[in-house]
C-alpha cells in the first residue's frame, strides 16, 4: 500500500500538475523552508471567491513539490472559505503516506504558502512542529 502513494508521490514530483506562473495573478504568494531554502511559489486567479485557476512553481525534495502539486489539484474550483479551512491533517491525508516530523515542514511548505496568500489558519507554525519533531 505504502509503495502505491510512493509512486504518487513520485509521479507528482515528475510530472507536477499546474506547474508554471499566472499572468497577473490575483494572489500571488511566495515562501521557504527555513531549515533547507526548498521554495514555492503560488499563483491564483480567484473569482467571486471561488479559485478559477492555480499555477505553482517551486525547488525543492520530492515531498514538497509533489506536495505542492497535489493541493494545486485541491485548490482549483475550491472556494477561499474551503482553502483557509484546509489543515495539516489534511495534507498529510492527501499525500497517503506517514510523514515523519522530520519531513512535516517540507510536507506543509505549500500549504503555509497558501495560507499566506489568502489567509488562514496555518501561517507560522513552523515553531510549534519543531517542538513536536523534536528528537527526529
Ligand atoms: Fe527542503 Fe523538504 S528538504 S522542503
Amino acid at each position: 500500500m505504502d509503495d502505491v502513494y510512493r509512486e504518487y508521490i513520485l509521479d507528482h514530483y515528475r510530472e507536477p500538475r499546474n506547474h508554471g506562473k499566472l499572468d497577473q495573478p490575483d494572489v500571488h504568494a511566495a515562501d521557504t523552508n527555513p531549515l533547507c531554502g526548498d521554495r514555492v511559489e503560488l499563483d491564483l486567479r480567484v473569482k467571486d471567491g471561488r479559485v478559477t485557476e492555480v499555477a505553482f512553481q517551486g525547488r525543492g525534495c520530492a515531498i514538497s513539490q509533489a506536495s505542492a502539486s497535489m493541493l494545486t489539484e485541491r485548490i482549483e474550483g475550491a472556494t477561499l472559505d474551503e482553502l483557509r479551512a484546509l489543515t495539516p491533517q489534511d495534507i498529510f491525508e492527501m499525500l497517503g503516506v506517514p510523514i515523519g516530523p522530520a519531513r512535516q515542514r517540507c510536507a506543509l511548505l505549500a500549504l503555509r504558502v497558501l495560507h499566506e496568500g489568502i489567509g488562514g489558519s496555518y501561517t507560522g507554525r513552523y515553531t510549534e512542529l519543531d517542538e513536536e519533531g523534536a528528537g527526529d
